[in-house]
């Protein structure tokens, strides 16, 4: 093609080469971003890109809408190439309340001079929760696919949406030139598959399928994506060569009928009413549709209206989004399952049809206990009116934060005519123990103590945690597994540190077991060891007794410093009388319900010889006693950023032990900041203040020896 110099060219011959060069760049691209190999070399591919901008310098107005000279700076050398698209990506206005959507029809009418009784018809919709995309057809065939970035300028994925079974690549009857624009999403059901897979395989599992639809089609390596069972619904259109149709409904006909999935639940009506009516609908559905929405979308029906209606600077006049409530949604209760804690609690948990709810899939909820699904609160007041929740009800899910999902009501018009009040077990369903509720609790608890296999994993996992002994290697599946073993068993915190020497007692030694390997039994075992000398504070709170929490532990260990007179004060205070009782009960913060619990703990005779186990095959430090001089007694330090050589747990139990206040922000209060790496706002407002400011090392020469 470069054989004759662009000043030769006639008009035809040079809209024929610009047609070829954009297919042989965009062809490279698309190529070269989906990580196949290119066909052509840089050198030539550069060469290629000077013959087209030469071309179009010459000939302007014969200048591609795709022009390869609008995509930047390919071939990339990573991630993904920009498009600027041919008509910017707009957002939705929201809609939160049902006068709000009053109002859009309201405003549309004003705006276009309509009186109240001249038709004016919406479609509404569903608003699917998934990111949006652009797929550019030039004669029925698919050239293009851009994600929406901000509005203007998107980013090229091609090679993975062609990829989706749903975006067909080739189309026929359309106009010459199409946009379709869209949402890629993924299933419910597909969604907790790949996570199940990616679980197996150690790969990232993701939060949401909106979260695992964006993972998904943003990947270098399109093959991924094709591994992805990704799919999209057609809503809306970008640049046209001719219009689709002259309604919004005709247009989404339309593009149904071209091979595109276009949503079933999109319909027309005439008044605010109605569409708020549809939306109450789809909201009821939400739950069973087996994919995310998070609203409904109304869009003005009549496409001279839209035209005329026209955007805002980022939004639509014609359409608007009327968002569910946040975090709440409706779904059944499948099962009450109970589940029974370390101190033997029996929870009872939601077992829900899978719902998302604030951007989560949600498949359990809390039930609090008993009470609770009876419909009373902790002084036997009704909640929820009264309404009892029972197995098959409807229930409104609601999450506040990151908090574990609860269920806020239950909707009695849907409740099936046999259903049944739930019976809360008074056995335990782990290991038949009777279940006991005493004067005052709330909860109901098993009596089996440590010969309850659910007491006694949870009490393992507690045992084994971030805050606890952190043992690498050793976390809840594998406490599980050990507890389980009838060879190599763990049944309490002890024989975690027999392991070792029972393993080599053993025929089949861990190493020769599946899953395991000379090189991370020894890893366990080092791991193991290391923890053998351990500060006061972390074994106590490891012990998971009821009531004592890590900043307990924390006091109480401050206020013995040492294992051996905390012992001695326990076995002293056995009767819940006399000096040492009164010594445990000044200490700030323990309270008569932690002092019982500490010595109940320590006067069961079971209970008191599986703690003896342990601190014998421990060495366990003493704690620094407040008053004693430190450096950083009484002065109140603030960590931020990343430390390396402990994590923040340890460092805040660590400089709380030496007497110092641990807080979370700078203040002109702040005596010492201690700064890892990517510390950010708080080193500065330190730095303005003139704290004394230090990095990890820093700190651990500080307090090293103390
Ligand atoms: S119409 C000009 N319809 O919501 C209006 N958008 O908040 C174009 N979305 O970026 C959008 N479902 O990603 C439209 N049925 C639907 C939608 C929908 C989901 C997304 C889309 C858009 C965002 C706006």
């Amino acid at each position: 093609m470069a054989d004759i110099t662009v000043a030769d060219l006639d008009e035809n011959s040079a809209r024929a080469e610009l047609a070829a060069l954009a297919k042989a760049l965009l062809g490279a691209n698309a190529k070269y971003h989906g990580r196949d190999a290119p066909d052509i070399s840089d050198a030539d591919y550069d060469r290629l890109k000077l013959r087209n901008s030469a071309i179009e310098a010459a000939f302007p107005h014969l200048k591609r809408a795709d022009s390869p000279s609008d995509q930047v700076g390919a071939p990339v050398q990573d991630g993904f190439g920009k498009i600027t698209h041919a008509q910017r990506m707009m957002s939705l206005g929201n809609a939160f309340e049902d006068e709000d959507v009053a109002d859009f029809v309201q405003g549309i009418r004003k705006y276009l001079g309509l009186g109240a009784d001249a038709p004016l018809a919406f479609t509404a919709e569903p608003k699917i929760d998934g990111l949006s995309l652009s797929l550019r057809y030039e004669n029925g065939r698919l050239v293009q696919a851009a994600t929406r970035g901000d509005g203007a300028v998107g980013e090229d994925v091609l090679a993975n949406a062609r990829t989706i079974a749903t975006i067909p690549d080739v189309i026929e009857g359309a106009p010459d030139l199409l946009e379709v624009r869209g949402e890629v999403y993924m299933s419910h059901a597909d969604f907790e598959a790949l996570n199940a897979r990616q679980t197996e395989r150690g790969g990232k599992v993701f939060a949401n399928p909106r979260n695992a639809a964006a993972g998904s089609l943003r990947q270098l390596d399109a093959e991924i994506t094709r591994a992805r069972p990704l799919k999209f619904f057609a809503y809306a259109w970008g640049v046209v060569s001719e219009p689709l149709a002259e309604t919004q409904m005709g247009a989404i006909l339309r593009l149904k009928s071209l091979g595109f999935d276009t949503n079933a639940l999109t319909a027309c009506f005439e008044t605010s009413a109605r569409l708020i009516a549809h939306y109450r609908k789809i909201e009821q559905m939400r739950a069973s549709l087996g994919y995310d929405i998070d609203g409904v979308v109304y869009k003005v029906d009549d496409l001279a209206y839209q035209a005329r209606l026209g955007f805002r600077s980022t939004t639509p006049r014609w359409a608007i989004a009327h968002k569910f409530p946040a975090e709440l949604a409706w779904t059944r209760l499948e099962a009450i399952d109970i589940q029974v804690g370390r101190t033997g609690a029996l929870s009872p948990v939601a077992r829900l049809a899978p719902v998302t709810v604030g951007g989560v899939v949600v498949s359990n909820a809390t039930l609090h206990n008993e009470d609770y699904i009876k419909g009373l609160d902790g002084k036997g007041a009704p909640i929820r009116e009264g309404r009892d929740i029972r197995i098959g009800d409807w229930v409104q899910v609601f999450r506040a934060g990151d908090v574990i999902p609860k269920i806020k009501d239950i909707d009695l018009e849907k409740r099936a005519a046999g259903s049944v009040a739930y019976d809360f077990p008074t056995i335990c369903p782990e290991c038949g123990s009777a279940a006991i509720r005493e004067m005052g609790d709330a909860i109901r608890r098993c009596s089996g103590g440590l010969i309850c296999p659910a007491q006694a994993v949870e009490k393992l996992k507690h045992f084994v945690s971030r805050g606890a002994f952190d043992i690498e290697g050793l976390g809840a599946k594998q406490v599980e597994m050990f507890y389980h073993d009838s060879n190599l068993t763990i049944r309490e915190p002890a024989d975690i540190f027999t392991l070792k020497a029972r393993d080599a007692t053993q025929l089949t030694k861990l190493k020769n077991r599946d899953g395991w390997g000379a090189k991370s039994a020894d890893k366990l075992f080092d791991a193991i060891d290391e923890r053998r000398r351990i500060g006061f504070a972390r074994v106590l709170f490891a012990l998971g007794l009821r009531h004592v929490g890590e900043q307990s532990a924390a006091l109480i260990a401050r206020h013995y410093g040492s294992w051996g007179i905390f012992l001695a004060a326990m076995d002293a205070s056995a009767q819940k009388s006399g000096a040492a009782w009164d010594e445990l009960l000044s200490i700030d913060g323990v309270g008569e319900v932690m002092a019982t619990s500490l010595v109940t703990s320590f006067s069961q005779a079971a209970e008191r010889a599986s703690i003896l186990r342990l601190a014998d095959e421990l060495t366990i430090q003493d704690e620094a006693q407040p008053g004693t001089d430190s450096p950083v007694t009484g002065k109140i330090v603030v960590f931020t950023g990343t430390l390396e050589k402990m994590t923040r747990a340890e460092a805040k139990a660590r400089a709380e032990a030496l007497g110092a206040k641990v807080s979370g922000s700078v203040s002109a209060k702040t005596d010492i900041l201690i700064a890892g790496p990517g510390a950010g706002s708080k080193a500065k407002k330190a730095a303005e203040l003139g704290v004394h400011t230090l990095d990890e090392d820093g700190w651990l020469a500080l307090i090293a020896g103390l």
